[in-house]
C-alpha cells in the first residue's frame, strides 16, 4: 500500500515536472542578438538549443560545394534531387557549444563565412528547402524542452509554442553592433555604412519573401533590445520563461 502511494505520488511529481517542459520560439531581425539570448537561456534552464539559421547556412554550403549556385540563381531541380542526401545535425563540443555538422562533417566555421552569408537568403527562400528544414526542426522539438531561434519559429515551426518572443532593435544599433564585431575580428575594410546597408537589405529580403516571411506572431512578446545590456535582456527572457512554467 505504502509502495503504491509512494509510486503514485512520485508519478504525479514526475508528470508535473514533465509538464513544465515547454517550447520556446525566438524570432526576429538579423543581427539583433537572437542567438546569444537564446543560447544563454537554453544553458541556464538546461534546454536544447537549435540555431535554425545554421541549417539554412549548411544547405547553402552544400549547394556551393556542389556547384549549384550561379550568380543569383540556384539550380532548384538539382537541389531538389539532392535534398534527401543532405543531413544536418548538431553536436555539443568540449566547451559546451553546439556546432553544426553537414553529412557528418563539422562545418561550423565555413557556414559563418561571407561566401555562405552572401547566398543564404537565396536558398532559404526556396519552398521545398524550407519544408524539409521545418520538418526536421519539428522533429527536434517533438519532446519540448527546446529553445529554437530563427525567422519563422513562432509562426510556422511551432505555432503552439508556450513562449514566443520577437526580438528587434533599430537598424542603426544592429549595424553598429555588427560593425564592432567585424572590427574585433580584424576586419578593417568594411565601413559602418556598408554594414548598415547590408542589415537593411537582409531585413527587406527576410520580410518580403514569398515563403514564410519574417513577421511577429500575434501571440509573441515583442522585445526591442536597442537600449538593453546583455544581462538585462537575459533577465527579461528568463523572467518570461519563469512566468510560463510556474
Ligand atoms: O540567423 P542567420 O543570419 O544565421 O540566418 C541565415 C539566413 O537564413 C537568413 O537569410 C535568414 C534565413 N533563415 C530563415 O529564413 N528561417 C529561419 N528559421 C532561420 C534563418
Amino acid at each position: 500500500m505504502y509502495l503504491s502511494l509512494w509510486l503514485k505520488s512520485n508519478f504525479n511529481f514526475l508528470s508535473k515536472m514533465k509538464k513544465k517542459l515547454i517550447t520556446i520560439a525566438i524570432d526576429g531581425h538579423s543581427s539583433c542578438g537572437k542567438s546569444t539570448m537564446a543560447k544563454s537561456l537554453a544553458k541556464r534552464i538546461g534546454y536544447a538549443y537549435i540555431d535554425t539559421g545554421a541549417m539554412y547556412r549548411a544547405v547553402t554550403l552544400y549547394c556551393l560545394e556542389h556547384d549549384m549556385i550561379k550568380g543569383d540563381e540556384v539550380n532548384k531541380p538539382r537541389l531538389r534531387r539532392h535534398m534527401p542526401k543532405i543531413e544536418i545535425t548538431f553536436q555539443v563540443n568540449d566547451e559546451g557549444k553546439s556546432e553544426t555538422y553537414l553529412n557528418g562533417k563539422n562545418v561550423e566555421q565555413e557556414i559563418r563565412g561571407m561566401e555562405v552569408s552572401n547566398k543564404v537568403s537565396l536558398v532559404s527562400a526556396i519552398g521545398f528547402v524550407r519544408r524539409a528544414m521545418v520538418a526536421q526542426q519539428q522533429a527536434m522539438g517533438e519532446h519540448k524542452g527546446i529553445v529554437m531561434d530563427g525567422r519563422d519559429i513562432g509562426t510556422v515551426v511551432f505555432p503552439n509554442a508556450e513562449l514566443k518572443v520577437f526580438i528587434t532593435a533599430s537598424a542603426e544599433v544592429r549595424a553598429e553592433r555588427r560593425f564592432k564585431e567585424l572590427q574585433s575580428k580584424g576586419d578593417t575594410t568594411t565601413t559602418l555604412a556598408e554594414v548598415l546597408e547590408n542589415v537593411l537589405e537582409r531585413d527587406r529580403i527576410d520580410t518580403t519573401r514569398k515563403e514564410s516571411p519574417l513577421r511577429q506572431a500575434e501571440d509573441a512578446l515583442l522585445l526591442d533590445n536597442s537600449n538593453l545590456t546583455l544581462e538585462e535582456q537575459d533577465e527579461w527572457l528568463y523572467n518570461e520563461y519563469l512566468k510560463k512554467v510556474k
